[in-house]
């Protein structure tokens, strides 16, 4: 690509980020957030989602806005005066009836109007149902700036695949779907991304074909679980090791390997309710789609119930027993708590009058605090539990011995189905 590019890259956190330190590497790159303390933070080295490595991280930075290669990190939309490409990847949560929230991504496209200039390309990652790019950003980015999509500026949908906690999967490493409001825009967006994804791209044909493919990758993952957590409520019944079912199953060359547990986070939890709330819209009601997230939902006090069931059958006194919950994170070795399903098994054995000490060595304590009124310990607590529920599995605790923590009659719950034959039970 030769021509002159500046990117803005809008919202710095576990997609923009790595994709502005990636563009930061080739292209002048303003990384932009209204989260002062975010770009203070990263301005210093430091990545709180632990995405980007602090010495990745200072190979790029630059303390001013550069015409060279480097990402310089700012909270001040007149940084961005300068940029030709404008990537959003702002967040898009669902309110408390599971509704889209499209808020950030208007207040994003408010900012981008106001600096939008002829010829500038603006590019949307976050993800969305089919249509929000067309009908619900491009009418702001139009009304504040008096410009006209396909006439004086230009519209890109690049939906991001990066799975946060995953050193391997990294975002240069997966392949890229990418699509513009022309065809000519939609070779342009391409070759902007195909100049750093060593993985390759692909051209949709249009944007709304790129925004569907997003939303169901993570529609199909939440059915697929919802399925095999049902198999899991199935099997317990029955007596059988769903694992071991699974195991047995995965035999097979075209079985899927799905395993049962929580879904919780941004994304998976929260995408197939962007599609349902589109697709009743169109007034269709979506059947198994909203089945998955009901099922899924279900799995925290699923999960809680089963514990107290075991504790009974191994004769521990359940009202005022001692349980170490492991993990309070939405995933494995990555500290995003939001909208983590473990706070819905720990509200429950607390329903049942259990004592819980929550450990997670990768949690942000405070966050935890402000978000669900719940107590965290970042350290091993010195102490010895009636019960252990093995909730997420970080790395660290595959390591711990877990006997150390055990009373002497005690259950340890594996609710990942990572710790094999030393759990009394996994889901
Ligand atoms: N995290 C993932 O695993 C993942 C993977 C693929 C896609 N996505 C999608 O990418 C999008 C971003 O997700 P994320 O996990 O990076 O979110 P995030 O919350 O980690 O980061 C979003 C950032 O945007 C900033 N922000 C919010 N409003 C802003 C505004 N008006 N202007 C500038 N900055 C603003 C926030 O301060 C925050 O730093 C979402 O649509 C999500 O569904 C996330």
């Amino acid at each position: 690509m030769n021509e002159n590019i500046k990117i803005a890259v809008i919202g710095l956190g576990y997609v923009g980020l790595p994709l502005a330190r990636l563009f930061a590497t080739k292209y002048p790159v303003v990384g932009f957030d209204i989260n002062e303390s975010r770009v203070t933070s990263l301005k210093s080295g430091i990545d709180s989602t632990l995405e980007v490595n602090q010495q990745e991280l200072q190979k790029v930075l630059v303390d001013k806005p550069t015409n060279e290669y480097g990402l310089f990190c700012s909270s001040i939309p007149a940084d961005m005066l300068d940029c030709n490409y404008f990537i959003i990847t702002v967040p898009t949560p669902v309110d408390r009836n599971n509704r889209p929230d499209l808020t950030p991504l208007y207040k994003s496209s408010e900012t981008v109007g106001k600096i939008l200039k002829k010829g500038d390309i603006v590019i949307y990652e976050s993800t969305v149902y089919p249509g929000v790019t067309e009908e619900q950003c491009v009418p702001v980015l139009e009304k504040v700036s008096g410009l006209k999509l396909n006439v004086d500026f230009y519209a890109g949908y690049s939906p991001e695949r990066i799975n946060p906690g995953d050193k391997e999967h990294t975002v240069e490493k997966i392949l890229k779907v990418t699509s513009g409001s022309t065809p000519e825009i939609g070779l342009k967006v391409d070759a902007l991304y195909k100049s750093v994804i060593t993985a390759g791209t692909h051209l949709a044909p249009t944007i709304k074909v790129a925004e569907a493919a997003k939303v169901i990758e993570n529609s199909q993952r939440d059915i697929n679980i919802a399925f095999v957590n049902e198999l899991a409520k199935i099997f317990n019944l029955m007596n059988i090791d769903t694992q071991e079912v699974l195991a047995a199953a995965a035999t097979k060359w075209n079985f899927l390997p799905f395993k049962p547990g929580l879904v919780g986070g941004h994304c998976i939890g929260v995408d197939p309710y962007y599609l349902a709330q589109r697709a009743q819209e169109f007034g269709y009601h979506p059947e198994i789609i909203l089945a998955g997230r009901r099922l899924n939902d279900s799995m925290g006090e699923y999960i809680a119930s089963q514990v107290v069931k075991l504790m009974i059958k191994k004769g521990i006194s359940v009202n005022g027993a001692n349980l170490l919950m492991l993990g309070i994170t939405f995933k494995e070795n990555c500290p995003d708590v939001r909208n983590t399903k473990i706070v819905d098994v720990v509200k429950s054995l607390t329903e049942y009058g259990i004592s819980v000490t929550i450990y997670d060595p990768l949690a942000n304590i405070k966050e935890v605090q402000k978000e669900y009124e719940l107590k965290t310990v970042n350290s091993i607590p010195n102490d010895k539990f009636d019960a252990i529920v093995l909730g997420v599995a970080h790395a660290e605790f595959l390591k711990l011995n877990f006997s150390e923590l055990q009373k002497d009659n005690s259950l340890l719950y594996d609710v990942k189905g990572v710790l094999g034959a030393i759990a009394d039970n996994r889901l």
